[in-house]
């Protein structure tokens, strides 16, 4: 392929011959005859006078090409015990008998479908079967309570809804039917059907003229052979639309569309993760989250190679070497995760004994985002794997790499705590508040120069005001990813904080401004705010810090359980929200901004320079007596 260095100034001299080539790998309806159309869409679009359809590229040109019986999919589920894997054949009769459900539902191209299931290969099928008719799909992960779901039925207003009787996790069965009846309620917006798998773990009742059984529909149309072709879509037709938090309650509606899409997940499977067509991928993600939707399963099937998708945890189903168990029996090539999950892991297996038990020669490589991924779990992950590891950066508004070490191109050299370099279509500055280049090795914001690649968001999701304020304003002609980080003079990124309210819990991307929503409803606060403090194996936890109203004299474990349970029901228990501390004052600024920042820092015991415009210094003890007495910590 050359050397990154050539590849990637390739493409800054020439970025429309670099994605106009690697458009050629993809199978167009109405091939574009450029790839950058700068004057459409809030900043440009890519190949927008395009047309194809990504269920046939991910699923249906495998077939015709001879690629039929190959392995599509494999459902590993040590939570159930179940064990399935199904061919690119198998996978296009599930995905267009699936697709006739939904046709005969009256869901044709252009209409929304929210996607509500756990780990199961329903769930890929349902993503597939939208592509295939042109319905934008919008996955919403299991560990989001109703309102939640509520909030982006509203926002995105579906005509159907797919889902599934529950969700398994180790110590629970989670019933879904009660959460989506209740979003459906709680929503403005009316859905006029659903689509629900039955499992069997926990069966649920089916509300009459609304819900249909997802087995039999699918089973009349397998058996009948229904045909449904592939739709063709324009390549800036919306391919899905992926909620993620924003700074406040209100989620962003991330689209992503057709075109741009196929063409960068194809290009990554082999420049960034070093996999040929046939070779297994793993990414032990959650298909609610974009790792999921890039990862598990439109890259590896675009590029053609057997994707796996895992019900399980990292420890617990049924040990710390489930991974490893995974890797060897499917003979994964390569392997994608979220450093928290090793972290759960090592804490388990510290000499990485469960690791030695397997036959791990099939791996090559292990990459790792989502967070920050510490030295100390890189380093012992190689030790324990004998493999490389490779930290990459990126967001659900990318979709794919931001800043990576490109193995299928080159290896570069590791430098711990950096995600490596540019990929090429970014090009990354880090620049000071007022927009001035930084030096090299000093930190600021992160930004990229616009355009942002293909595959990259093109916008919000019915807010191209949003999407202009919340990312393109505060740099113009730069793309702001809020985080803050630094650039090393060989060109090494180091990413070390988000410059907003996201927190990054176990790999999950939440805001603190929403906690802090739900939170000033209770009863009893006043006022409160919400920080992310450090923890060893999730990466950060949320802590809340509450004023609570004069003359409340309730006990004060009551009102911790009561808002975590307030937590748990609005947003839902991926928020992991334990931790209330009251306090009688909050530290702000003299212009009344709560120093969320310095809060952290004197809770988690890091050095901290005293805020010039703190009203009162005093009050930063009292938070840490405060915390001392009732965090728990
Ligand atoms: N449906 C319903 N509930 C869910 C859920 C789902 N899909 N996923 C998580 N939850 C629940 C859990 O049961 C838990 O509930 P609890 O408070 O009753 O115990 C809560 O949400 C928090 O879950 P989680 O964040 O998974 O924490 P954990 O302590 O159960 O496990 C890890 C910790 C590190 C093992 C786990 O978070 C993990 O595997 N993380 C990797 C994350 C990841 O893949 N991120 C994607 C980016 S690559
Ligand atoms: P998400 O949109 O959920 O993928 O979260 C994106 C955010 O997670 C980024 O903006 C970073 O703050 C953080 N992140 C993701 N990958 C990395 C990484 N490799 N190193 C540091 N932070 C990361």
């Amino acid at each position: 392929m050359g050397t990154y260095a050539d590849i990637y100034n390739g493409w800054k001299t020439d970025p429309e011959s670099f994605w106009m080539k690697a458009a050629d790998a993809i199978d167009w309806v109405d091939k574009p005859t450029k790839a950058f159309f700068a004057d459409q869409g809030v900043a440009g679009r890519w190949y927008a006078d395009g047309s194809l359809n990504t269920c046939h590229n991910a699923v249906d040109r495998h077939v015709a090409a001879g690629r039929g019986e190959q392995t599509a999919l494999i459902y590993d589920s040590p939570i159930t015990g179940a064990k399935r894997s199904y061919t690119y054949a198998e996978v296009k009769t599930e995905v267009t008998a699936l697709a006739a459900v939904l046709r005969e539902q009256g869901v044709g191209k252009g209409d929304g479908v929210i996607i509500y299931m756990p780990m199961v290969p329903e769930a890929a099928f349902a993503m597939l079967a939208c592509a295939r008719i042109g319905a934008p799909h919008s996955v919403v992960f299991g560990g989001f309570a109703a309102a939640e779901l509520a909030t982006r039925i509203d926002d995105f207003e579906p005509k159907l809804i797919i889902s599934a009787s529950c969700g398994i996790e180790p110590a629970r069965v989670v019933a879904y039917k009660p959460l989506l009846d209740g979003a459906i309620d709680l929503a403005e917006h009316k859905v006029e059907s659903c689509v629900i798998l039955q499992r069997e773990k926990q069966t649920c009742d089916l509300i009459s003229g609304r819900d249909v059984d997802y087995d039999h529909a699918v089973t009349m149309h397998r058996d009948l052979g229904t045909d449904v072709p592939c739709v063709t879509v324009k390549a800036t037709d919306p391919l899905y639309i992926l909620y993620t938090s924003g700074t406040t309650g209100q989620p962003k509606g991330v689209v992503r569309d057709n075109g741009g899409h196929a063409v960068a997940l194809h290009w990554s499977m082999k420049a960034i993760y070093g996999v040929d067509p046939g070779e297994v991928y793993w990414a032990a993600s959650d298909v609610g989250w974009v790792v999921g939707h890039s990862y598990i399963v439109y890259a590896p099937l675009l590029a053609g190679n057997t994707t796996i998708l895992f019900e399980g945890k990292p420890v617990g189903t049924p040990d710390p070497g489930t991974f490893w168990r995974v890797m060897a029996e499917h003979k994964v090539a390569s392997f994608f995760t979220a450093p928290t999950a090793f972290r759960a892991i090592k804490a388990q297996d510290s000499k990485g004994d469960w690791a030695q038990k397997y036959d791990l020669s099939a791996l090559r490589t292990i990459y790792l985002a989502g967070e920050r991924a510490d030295p100390d779990t890189i380093h012992w992950l190689e030790r324990v794997s004998g493999k490389p590891v490779i930290d990459h950066w990126w967001q659900t508004e990318t979709g794919w790499t931001i800043a990576g070490n490109p193995v299928g191109i080159e290896q570069l050299p590791v430098k711990y705590g950096s995600p490596t370099v540019a990929m090429p279509g970014y090009d990354i500055r880090v620049l000071s508040d007022e927009g001035e280049d930084m030096p090299a090795g000093e930190l600021g914001n992160v930004v990229v120069k616009l355009p942002l690649p293909p595959g990259s968001f093109p916008t919000l999701w019915k807010a191209d005001q949003r999407f202009n304020d919340a990312y393109l304003a505060e740099f113009p002609g730069y793309y702001k990813t809020a985080d803050a980080g630094i650039m090393d003079e060989d060109g090494y990124l180091f990413i070390m904080a988000r410059t907003d309210d996201i927190i990054n819990v176990a790999g999950h991307r939440l805001s603190t401004g929403g906690m802090e929503e739900v939170i000033a409803a209770h009863p009893d606060i006043a006022e409160c705010a919400v920080i992310g403090i450090a923890d060893e194996m999730k990466g950060q936890l949320p802590a809340g810090f509450a004023i609570l109203n004069a003359g409340t004299d309730r006990p004060i474990p009551d009102i911790q359980k009561e808002v975590a349970a307030l937590v748990r029901e609005k947003i839902g228990p991926v928020a992991a929200f334990k931790i209330l501390v009251p306090v009688a004052r909050l530290p702000k600024t003299r212009s009344g901004k709560i120093l969320r920042a310095t809060m952290q820092k004197v809770v988690d015991g890091e050095e901290f320079k005293m805020p010039a415009t703190i009203d009162d210094p005093a009050i930063l003890e009292e938070i840490a007596a405060s915390w001392k007495e009732h965090s728990g910590r």
